[in-house]
């Protein structure tokens, strides 16, 4: 057992040149350990809260009180606390705060701090990150999800969709799949390149999306795949994310690009008609989060042979992931550590979708920093699949690479197709 000693916040910028909250945990061995809150663009209403100054200063993003909160409250309560005792941390953390949604003190500084102490034990353990929380069992090197085009919230709305990635699905190592998604990654920059589309990168690195209508962007991405000498479906697979709450609100999805407005049913339908015409074995948020009905049927129609991703319905709660389940909402979940706030009820909701036999990817946000933490979660849990933006820039790349060496220093073996459960 080691307490800690000391809880430092400060401010840093993240990859958008936003201001976010870093945290330094040092314990009485001597150990310490890191966090960095990442921030979303396209949240989730009932996602934990991040606290932001508000205001002219920093377009109103800048997180001088959330850094407070971790130098005076947070640093106060934590002291002297067993750092192994994630859940208890983690819990007096909740009660600290107050709120439902951690607004008091900032979602930004508590799963900063949580990611924080997280480390900080690891090190006190001698281990690395995914081998502490792996707790000594098996693990496996996770599927990637990776964007090629960015869209939606992630490039000023250019088209309405917010992820066009690919899932390597037949790689047999992870190390493998991501020097096909290197192949693909160029070969559509040079396919856009070609067609005088080039307008740089989105948010999270993906190609910049100079599309006429929402399909021209799957037609592009499924023959990047076939230029880059692989079979579409077969090898390298389509994944979208749908993150129709952006633009569907009670029950009408008003696609800009297209200026066309859909209801429920006519939303379903578009991506039943994808389905068919494209190599599609994922899709997330397809109807928005206040669409239950939708979501409920397009898995009912779809999920068999597509793994529906709940991302803003679920987020990250266990609570919501068991009524999804229930009520065949999604088939699948993402996690992200700030949706939740803290470490334990992340795992929670990871635990959640996987004893109701949902897949389950580790995700993370449009807003990133050299924090590779989801990389050694997403492995020491076993999540079958990461989700981490595209194939450039450095936030993103840092994450990959991470997950490079733990491969070759476990030999852990590759999830794979399987990851997506079975018959997909
Ligand atoms: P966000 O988007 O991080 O901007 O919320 C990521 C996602 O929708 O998966
Ligand atoms: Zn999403």
């Amino acid at each position: 057992m080691s307490v800690i000693a000391k809880v430092v916040g400060r401010r840093v910028w993240d990859s958008r040149g936003r201001p976010t909250v870093e945290v330094d945990v040092q314990l009485a061995d001597g150990s310490c350990g890191r966090g960095i809150a990442p921030a979303g663009a396209s949240r989730g209403t009932r996602e934990a809260v991040d606290l932001r100054d508000g205001g002219q200063r920093l377009g109103g993003f800048d997180v001088s009180a959330a850094v407070a909160n971790v130098n005076g409250e947070i640093a106060r309560a934590l002291a002297g606390h067993d750092a192994a005792d994630q859940a208890g941390i983690d819990a007096a953390l909740i009660a600290l705060d107050g709120t439902p949604n951690k607004a008091r003190l900032g979602g930004n500084a508590l799963v900063a701090t949580s990611i924080a102490v997280l480390h900080a034990a690891a090190a006190s353990a001698g281990l690395p990150l995914w081998r502490h929380v792996a707790g000594g069992g098996q693990v496996t090197m996770p599927l990637p999800e990776i964007q090629i085009f960015g869209g939606g919230a992630h490039a000023g709305r250019r088209v309405d969709l917010q992820d066009f990635m690919v899932m390597p699905v037949g790689a047999l190592s992870f190390a493998g799949a991501l020097e096909m998604t290197a192949e693909v990654y160029l070969a559509a920059g040079s396919l856009m390149q070609a067609a005088g589309k080039v307008a740089g990168v989105a948010d999270e690195g993906g190609w910049w999306p100079q599309f006429d209508a929402n399909e021209e962007a799957l037609e592009i991405l499924t023959r990047a795949i076939e230029h880059a000498g692989f079979a579409p479906g077969r090898e390298v697979a389509i994944s979208l994310d749908i993150a129709a709450s952006e633009f569907g609100r009670d029950g009408v999805y008003t696609l800009g690009l297209e200026k066309r407005r859909l209801d429920s049913a006519g939303m379903i339908a578009l991506l039943g008609r994808w389905l068919d015409a494209y190599p599609i074995v994922s899709i997330e948020d397809p109807l928005a989060e206040d669409d239950e009905a939708g979501l409920i049927e397009f898995t009912r129609l779809y999920g068999a042979r597509c793994q529906v991703i709940g991302d803003d319905y679920l987020v990250t709660s266990a609570g919501r992931v068991a009524r999804a389940a229930e009520i065949g909402a999604v088939n699948s979940a993402l996690i992200k550590l700030n949706q939740a706030g803290t470490v334990t009820e992340t795992r929670a909701a990871l635990s959640a979708a996987q004893a109701a036999s949902m897949t389950v990817l580790v995700s993370a946000r449009s807003g990133e920093t050299e924090d590779v933490t989801i990389t050694h979660l997403a492995i020491g849990w076993n999540a079958g699949q990461l989700k981490v933006g595209s194939f450039a820039r450095s936030e993103r790349m840092a994450k990959w690479n991470e997950a490079l060496r733990i491969e070759e220093a476990t030999g852990a073996a590759f999830a794979g197709r399987a990851a997506l459960g079975a018959g997909r």
